[in-house]
């Protein structure tokens, strides 16, 4: 069965939508209302989501340097190709190629990234709390703390 799936900006009536998948994905770390709000103010073009039947299965947040803010799909939805296609959304959109900070212990996003073409660049110790961060890029992006990291 082919699976509908539409590309749109993100609008504010999507809130509460957004909130449920965070919720999913990032029980410990949970962006608020007020963040993601503040997203749409600052990005309003690369605040993303994908629907399929009109439900919202997943969001990107990225910005036009190539920094991944967030993505996330809903658990139900995952391995159909929703986070490549909001992926590749966000390459066509940041032309110099894509970066972002992921938990060292996040297997299952790394192998996402790598499976995408990312590549580890780095690593911030303790970045998160309880957690390092690796650095991942594609193309000709700039992490700008890329100085300041241990490039493996
Ligand atoms: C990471 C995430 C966005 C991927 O979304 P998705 O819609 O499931 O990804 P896709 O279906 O597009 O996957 C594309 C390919 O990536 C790889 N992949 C995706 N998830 C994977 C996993 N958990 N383990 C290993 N490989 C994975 C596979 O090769 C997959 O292709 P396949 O299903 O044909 O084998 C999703 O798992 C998620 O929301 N995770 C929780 C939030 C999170 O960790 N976000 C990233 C924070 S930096």
């Amino acid at each position: 069965m082919k699976i509908e799936a539409k590309i749109r900006k993100f609008k504010a009536e999507d809130i509460n939508k957004i909130l449920e998948i965070e919720k999913q994905a990032f029980p410990k770390t949970v962006f608020s209302k007020v963040t993601f709000l503040n997203y749409a103010d600052n990005f309003p073009d690369t605040f993303i989501v994908v629907e399929s039947n009109k439900n919202i299965v997943g969001y990107i947040i990225f910005d036009l340097t190539g920094h991944i803010h967030s993505t996330a799909v809903k658990q139900s939805y995952r391995r159909k190709g929703f986070g490549k296609m909001l992926f590749m959304h966000a390459l066509r959109c940041a032309k110099k190629g894509l970066w972002l900070e992921v938990r060292s212990r996040n297997r299952g996003a790394i192998e996402f990234y790598k499976r995408l073409g990312m590549k580890i660049v780095g690593k911030i110790p303790k970045y998160y709390r309880d957690d390092d961060a690796l650095i991942m890029r594609l193309g000709n992006s700039i992490p700008p703390r890329a100085g300041k990291t241990n490039n493996f």
